[in-house]
């Protein structure tokens, strides 16, 4: 077995890498979301927001058993290094997984990095799995377990919008604004502030996670990648009287796979809880996302278990459990 390191996603051997890399994933979450092929290559990118390193573990035969990335913030989070790591089901414990996790944490403190991050999924049942045994034998712990839920059709847009009627006379003071890819330029800076209070006011567990540093020439870079990774984000706001943002919400969707929306990013500032915000965004962006793209086949959100007015909304929109995430730390 060798462990070898790519110079970047344009590697020629970067199919042979997401393949392993979604055997290995998919292995432990069948119909599991799953990114595409021509995603995880723009995910694992270099940019001026993220550093990363990419390996591979080839058998003697020189076939790709296992494929591993870290991430690592530059914006924010500059100790930080997101581990991401899979190996082909039928080579495993052989030791691949830690050799290829030895490489990529060797890596990440020379540059660094000092807390390490694995985020790992798994179907309903027990919330344990090859890779929480795993990330537990390398002295990762658990700092936060979610449940993902996912919603499919028939979707009833009847009952959405008696939901709506009955929740907007809660709202009286708020518009609602959608938009497809491209924050309007007159929200772009409010737009940028709701991101970065996103990344820490959504319930952390005991993961060590700073707030992340948003503009509006970040909010930019993020949508150019977002339409290399050819995927469109619908997203609504609710603007209060002055003009501010009160919440906002994004579903993500390849722009030519309706196989796994991703809803994320909700956020209601704390000012304006209360007036049902959450609802009525989520309800007028999914309205949107249908009326462009009707075959959607799932939309996957997650929670974590304190997070019960989120909760409540989903479930009231249709969503179902579906699985966990458990988000494991280590620091060095
Ligand atoms: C997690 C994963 C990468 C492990 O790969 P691997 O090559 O089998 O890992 P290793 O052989 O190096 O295992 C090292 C140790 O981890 C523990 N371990 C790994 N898989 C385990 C399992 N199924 N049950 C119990 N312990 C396990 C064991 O202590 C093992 O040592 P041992 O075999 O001497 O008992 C692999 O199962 C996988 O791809 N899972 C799906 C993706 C994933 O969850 N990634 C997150 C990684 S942080």
């Amino acid at each position: 077995m060798k462990i070898r390191r790519l110079d970047d996603t344009g590697d020629p051997a970067y199919p042979a890498w997401y393949a392993a890399h979604e055997a290995g994933y998919g292995h432990d979450f069948p119909g599991g979301p799953r990114w595409l092929e021509h995603e995880l290559q723009v995910y694992f990118e270099r940019s001026d927001a993220f550093d990363v390193a990419l390996w591979l573990a080839e058998d003697d035969d020189g076939a790709v058993v296992g494929a591993a990335a870290v991430v690592m913030p530059l914006l924010d989070n500059r100790t930080l290094g997101e581990v991401d790591l899979a190996v082909r089901p039928e080579a495993r414990r052989r030791g691949i997984g830690t050799a290829l996790l030895r490489a990529l944490e060797d890596e990440a403190v020379r540059r660094g990095r000092t807390r390490f991050m694995a985020d790992i999924e798994g179907p309903l049942g027990p919330q344990e799995s090859p890779g929480t045994a795993f990330a537990e034998r390398h002295g990762y712990t658990r700092r936060i377990t979610e449940i993902s839920r996912v919603q499919r059709p028939p979707f009833d847009l009847d009952a959405l919008a008696r939901l709506e009627r009955d929740a907007a006379a809660h709202a009286t003071d708020y518009r609602i604004v959608t938009w497809r890819d491209r924050v309007p330029d007159e929200h772009v800076a409010e737009y940028a502030r709701m991101t970065a209070r996103m990344s820490t006011d959504a319930p952390l567990g005991e993961l060590d996670y700073e707030q992340e540093s948003w503009d509006p020439a970040r909010v930019r870079m993020r949508e150019a990648r977002m339409a290399r990774m050819r995927r469109h984000a619908w997203c609504a706001a609710a603007v209060a009287p002055d003009g501010t943002f009160a919440g906002q919400t994004a579903i993500v969707l390849a722009a030519d796979d309706d196989s796994t929306g991703m809803q994320g990013e909700t956020i209601v500032d704390p000012r304006h809880r209360g007036h049902r915000l959450g609802l009525l965004l989520k309800i007028a962006n999914l309205r949107t996302l249908l009326r462009d793209r009707p075959g959607v086949r799932t939309v996957w959100t997650w929670n974590a278990d304190s997070n019960t007015y989120m909760i409540a909304v989903n479930e009231q929109l249709g969503y179902v459990p579906a699985g966990w995430l458990a988000g494991y730390q280590r620091d060095v």
